[in-house]
Parts: C-alpha cells; structure tokens; sequence
C-alpha cells in the first residue's frame, strides 16, 4: 500500500488494524444458514454502510457480533477477541464496550433526556439499577455528549417529548457514553424524514472521523448510503455480493444486491 499525504478517512482507515475482523462467517439458525461465508472488516474512523434486502442477513451480522447469533462457522473478532469463543462475562464485557443504535430508539420514554443517556454508563456498572445514581463526573460527560449531538437544551425533558430525530441522537449520546469501540446501527433514520436521516446519519460519520470509532450502519435507502459511507458492503440470502469503496460504487454497481426475482418489489428505494 502507498501511503499519501491526505486526510481521506478511508485511505486513513487501511492504514491501521480493524476493530472488527470477520472472516468466512457462517450463521445458522437450526440448520437453516442465514449468513455464508462473510467477510468483514470495520477500522478507526470509517463507516461502513450494510445493504440488502428484507431477510438478507444484515441484523443477524451485527447481532452475530455481539454474541447473539448462532455463529457456526469462521470468524468473527471484535477488539481482538473471538466472539463465539467468548464465555458469559466475557460476552458481558464485549456488549458494554459496543454502541447499539435501533431504527425505534429505545429510550426509556418518561426518563429525561439526561437519565436515558446515563444508562449507556450501566453497562459497565452491572445490573440495571438506577437507585445508587450518577456520579458528578458521569453526569458532566452525559451532559457534554447531548452538547455534541446538538440537544443539550433538552436534558430535562422527558424523552417521549422529543422528536423522532431528536430521539436518536439522544440514543447516539447514549451508545458513546458507553465508550464503545465500535457502532452499530441498525437500520437508525428508517423511522425518519430525509432530512432528519441526513443529520443523523452526518452525526454518526463525524463521530466516527473524529473519535475513531468505526460505524456499521445498515440502511435501506441507496443514495443514503453512497452519501454517508466510505465503504458499502451489500448482502443477498447472507452473502457479500459487494464489498467496495464507496466512491467507487453507484447506483448501476449496486443493483446486484437488490436484482433477484425473488425479492422483486421489496426495497427498490
Ligand atoms: N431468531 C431467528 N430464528 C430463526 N430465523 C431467524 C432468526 N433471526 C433471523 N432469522 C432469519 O434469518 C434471515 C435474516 O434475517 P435478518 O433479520 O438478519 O435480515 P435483515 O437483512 O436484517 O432484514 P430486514 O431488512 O427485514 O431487517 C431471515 O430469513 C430470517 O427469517
Ligand atoms: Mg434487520
């Protein structure tokens, strides 16, 4: 590899070992596979936008990186460790350390805005348990993140007053006070307008040029992804059928993810 002089995430990325390194994955449930022969990596700094169609395997992949799927064959390693080798605490371990992010946000709704990104520090405390509270220090981080995300002013009030887009950056807040080594998001700006999933997506590629911490995002809408990625990775019935930089891909290269006929009429955005 040449190394250049340039600020490109990607070009950056290359240069340094992945945080996540998945090789030859298989995932089956019963004995039906789901996911065949996947390869994937995600590195500091760049995200990686997920494609496929309905039941292609996208959220058994990130669930198969955090020890919920039925990995039986290959590799998948997250902060160099082998995820399906990992015992309870272990896997325990792993899940503070990634940074989920749902299309339906998951906040705890009648919590405030604060309260709900302070459970991202839980899991690092143990059980769920909101009666010993926050220490001061947690509180200024928690507070400093909303800051980050653009809605400090609403850290009082009650999540479930907040709009959609408002929401998931609270939840975005909430994944980075766990100090995650990784992001995954699944399918997040689906419940969002286009210029609300615009933002949100923008906000998780800044965070992951400027701390580092690579983002898998999966999405169903191609322009999305070729705006806010700098790598796609496209999936059909569980295997990689792209996997390129974004700017060398486009709407044409990206067709053999969607062109099936047995998925005609399902997520043609
Ligand atoms: N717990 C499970 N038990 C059995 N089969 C499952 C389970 N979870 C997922 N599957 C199957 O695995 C395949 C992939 O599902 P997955 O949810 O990963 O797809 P997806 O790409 O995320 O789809 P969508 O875009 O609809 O969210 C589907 O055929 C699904 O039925
Ligand atoms: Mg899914």
């Amino acid at each position: 590899m040449t190394l250049t002089a340039t600020t490109d995430a990607a070009a950056v990325a290359a240069s340094v070992s992945p945080v996540v390194s998945v090789r030859d994955l298989a995932v089956a449930y019963d004995r039906t596979p789901v996911l065949t022969g996947v390869d994937l990596d995600l590195r500091p700094g760049e995200t990686v936008a997920l494609l496929g169609a309905s039941g292609s395997g996208k959220s058994t992949l990130m669930r198969s990186l955090t020890g919920f799927a039925p990995i039986t064959g290959g590799s998948a390693q997250v902060a160099g460790q082998e995820v399906a080798a990992m015992r309870p605490r272990e896997l325990r371990a792993l899940r503070a350390q990634v940074g989920q992010v749902f299309q339906q946000f998951n906040l705890i709704p009648r919590l405030s805005v604060l309260t709900n990104v302070l459970t991202g520090a839980l899991h690092h405390a143990g059980p769920f348990n909101l009666v010993g509270g926050f220490t001061r220090e947690q509180r200024t981080r928690a507070l400093d993140l909303l800051d980050r995300v653009g809605i400090a002013h609403k850290a009082t009030a009650p999540a479930r007053s907040l709009s959609g887009g408002q929401q998931q950056r609270v939840a975005i807040a909430r994944a980075l006070m766990q100090r995650p080594r990784v992001i995954l998001a699944d399918e997040p700006v689906a419940s969002l307008d286009p210029k609300l999933a615009d933002s949100v997506l923008s906000l998780l590629r800044d965070i992951a040029r400027h701390d580092g911490i690579p983002v898998l995002v999966s999405l169903h809408v191609l322009p999305l992804a070729l705006a806010h990625s700098d790598r796609i990775v496209g999936l059909k019935h569980g295997e990689v059928v792209v996997s390129a930089p974004t700017a060398e891909l486009d709407a044409t290269a990206l067709a053999v993810v969607y062109d099936d006929e047995e998925d005609a009429g399902e997520h043609h955005h």
